[in-house]
């Protein structure tokens, strides 16, 4: 097997933890000597050992000039475990081969660095652009400083979230259903307007066998007119964040508090509350992926503020029309085609009886 197939299975190693390492990246290690996988190992979550740590534990002394693979550069920090470069050096690997270099500036080359000091063969950028997209939310959080956005809707084929009469559930079918609760289990934060809240009522947790749910659980909410019988408040997996404008009532947030929720007011922006200032709190809380589900003036806004990294959209066999119905993607919306933002790495497969169609409006670019 070459290089390339090495750190597939780096990924595909690292993806079992995935939606458990935040604020951690994922990270896969493989240790092949003579063409034989002698160590394998990935990263659980933080606070466990690293994903080359691991797999060189396995290897024992048959990592000696052996080759260590591993989808993102060795830490040379010392954080809440040793530095991964000073495990490899002693081990006396030979040759490293990894997708990228590790935005956190603490390290940002700086492994890469003392490997190849350290007299090691170091090669960089093999599935680069797979291994960022791979770690999208980490790269997100670590290079812009907020979460990597998701946003996430099931719509008819004409695009519609909801009848004329509000009426969403369900558009789509269980299987799909099950796929959102995946989604939920795998990101920090979802959120939803305060529209959705009212009109569904929804409680915002991933459900399923072992599944835990986000970290975080916001709505959208100028005024705090979240109802204090509201679902989401009633349940006590993930913190409620509400965001509000700066002239929400007093006794409204006090209420809401003694509910459970977080109160967090911020800026108004031209279409609601300011995107800028939800993000900034959310990264400062080491939120590094929100998924958004809605409504359709939360999508429009996001749309327009420009903050999707991707789009993962559910659509059924079927139809609502109607102008009165709400969209994906209300608004004004795009003038010229030309200007049309268009998705980049597509991918589409079935969910049962609906499909779902995943897209990057911004992908990632892989540090090297
Ligand atoms: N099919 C699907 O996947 C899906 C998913 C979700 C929802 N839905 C449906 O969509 C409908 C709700 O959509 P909606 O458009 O009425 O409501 P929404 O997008 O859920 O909430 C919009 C409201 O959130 C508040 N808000 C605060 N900051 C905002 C910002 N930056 N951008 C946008 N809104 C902001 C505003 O109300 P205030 O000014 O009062 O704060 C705004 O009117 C429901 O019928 C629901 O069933 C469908
Ligand atoms: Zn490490």
């Amino acid at each position: 097997m070459g290089d390339r197939q090495h750190l597939e299975e780096c990924i595909r190693l690292a993806s079992q933890a995935r939606g458990a390492t935040s604020p951690n990246p994922m990270v896969g290690a493989l240790v092949v000597r003579d063409d034989e996988v002698v160590g394998r190992g990935f990263h659980r979550c933080p606070g466990d050992p690293h994903a080359e740590r691991v797999a060189l534990d396995e290897a024992g002394d048959r990592a000696r000039g052996a080759t260590l693979y591993v989808n993102i550069e060795p830490c040379s920090h010392q954080g809440r475990t040793p530095p991964c470069v000073d495990s490899v050096l002693q081990a006396d690997i030979e040759r490293v081969v990894v997708c990228t270099l590790d935005p956190d500036p603490r390290v940002s080359g700086g492994g890469v660095e003392a490997l190849r000091a350290g007299g090691l063969q170091v090669d960089v950028g093999e599935l680069a652009d797979e291994a960022a997209r791979f770690n999208e939310a980490y790269l997100s959080y670590k290079t812009r400083g907020v979460p990597f956005v998701t946003a996430k809707a099931a719509i008819s084929l004409d695009g519609r979230l909801a009848t004329r009469s509000r009426e969403s559930q369900w558009i789509t079918g269980e299987i799909a259903r099950q796929r959102t609760h995946q989604l939920r289990a795998e990101t920090d934060a979802i959120a939803v307007g305060i529209g959705t809240l009212l009109d569904d009522d929804p409680r915002l947790t991933a459900r399923g066998d072992n599944v835990v749910g986000p970290r975080y659980r916001v709505v959208l909410d100028t005024n705090l007119r979240t109802p204090l019988a509201a679902k989401l408040l009633g349940e006590s997996s993930g913190r409620v964040l509400l965001f509000c404008g700066p002239d929400a009532a007093a006794d409204a947030e006090a209420e809401l508090g003694a509910a459970g929720a977080e109160v967090v007011r911020v800026h108004r922006g031209d279409n609601g509350l300011s995107w800028d200032d939800i993000l900034a709190e959310l990264a400062a809380r080491e939120v590094m992926s929100l998924l958004l589900e809605g409504g359709s003036a939360v999508l429009t806004s996001a749309f327009e503020a420009g903050i999707i990294g991707k789009l993962f959209l559910v659509y059924a066999p079927l139809l609502i029309g109607g102008s009165a119905a709400l969209s994906l993607w209300g608004g004004e919306g795009i003038g010229e085609l030309a200007a049309a933002p268009r998705l980049r790495h597509v991918r589409h497969f079935d969910l049962g009886d609906d499909w779902a169609v995943e897209g990057y409006l911004q992908a990632p670019e892989p540090p090297l």
